[in-house]
């Protein structure tokens, strides 16, 4: 499937390796990607295969070694500078001595220049999106791990990012909340569509969030199959108990076995 709406995410030919112990290690071997404007990928595939460097490369966090990368037809850095990503990071990253409302209005004051002219979201009315209303003055220390999970996404929301880039983030959450966390994130896309990048080792997150699902492999990481879901929205929970639901449940992980066996071989 291509995109609805132009390109919001272009990774082309991307190539990075890191030394461990003096050696160079492929982490991402020619990976090619496009995320169109208000199409939500995500990316599975085992620990290791290079999820998060991908998602950082992207983010402007990690130089590709070759290959490159645009978001909305820009560079990355320039992307960056103009606000346009939002990241929500494997680990939650939230400044310790302040609030939960201060660290989600953050972004607003950092680069002050670059807020012109952008639709800029109420902190408090997403805290509250994100099931945190009665939280906002309290400090992060005082949080479960999903509260703090939740205070990072919608931290990255505040300056409604044309590109949005999460990774794991409900992997913190209990099972009712990971769902409840799911439809607030899909009511929320829905209403707002945005190029979304979702790393996830939950396959039927996977299938109940996205338009396609990027199968990674390891050693070297790339891409070993994107699969297309091709589900009705809007979605809601009911979905679950679908035939088609379970037959791409067993699409997905087919492939992600067949990645997991070859990486034991
Ligand atoms: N800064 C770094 N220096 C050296 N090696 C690194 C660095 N960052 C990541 N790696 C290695 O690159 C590989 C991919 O790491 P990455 O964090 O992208 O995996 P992942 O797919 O996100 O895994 P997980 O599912 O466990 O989060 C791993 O082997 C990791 O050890
Ligand atoms: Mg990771």
């Amino acid at each position: 499937m291509t995109s609805p709406s132009g390109a919001g995410v272009e990774v082309r030919n991307v190539h990075k390796s890191f030394r461990v112990d003096g050696q160079s290690v492929t982490v991402l071997d020619d990976v090619s990607l496009t995320i169109g404007m208000g199409e939500f990928v995500s990316v599975i595939g085992p620990s290791g295969c290079g999820k998060s460097t991908l998602l950082k490369v992207v983010a402007g966090l990690l130089d590709a070694d070759s290959g490159s990368v645009t978001i909305d037809g820009e560079s990355v850095s320039s992307a960056s500078a103009d606000k346009k990503i939002g990241l929500v990071p494997q680990s939650p990253a939230l400044l310790p001595w302040k609030t939960v409302l201060e660290n989600v209005q953050l972004p607003l004051n950092v680069n002050r220049r670059s807020n012109g002219g952008r639709s800029i979201g109420d902190a408090e009315t997403l805290l509250g999106r994100f099931g945190l209303g009665a939280a906002t003055k309290k400090y992060p220390g005082q949080l479960s791990g999903g509260m703090q999970q939740r205070a990072a996404i919608a931290r990255a929301f505040v300056f409604d990012p044309a590109i949005m880039l999460m990774d794991e983030p409900f992997s913190a959450l209990d099972e009712m909340n990971r769902d409840l966390q799911r439809i607030a994130l899909l009511d929320f896309w829905q209403s707002n569509r945005k190029a979304v990048m979702f790393v996830t080792h939950s396959v039927p997150e996977a299938i109940m969030l996205s338009d396609r699902i990027v199968v990674m492999a390891a050693h070297p990481g790339r891409i070993a199959e994107i699969i297309d879901v091709d589900l009705p929205r809007p979605r809601n929970e009911d979905v679950y108990a679908t035939d088609a639901f379970r037959d791409l449940e067993k699409i997905v992980r087919d492939a992600l076995r067949a990645q997991t066996e070859r990486a034991h071989v």
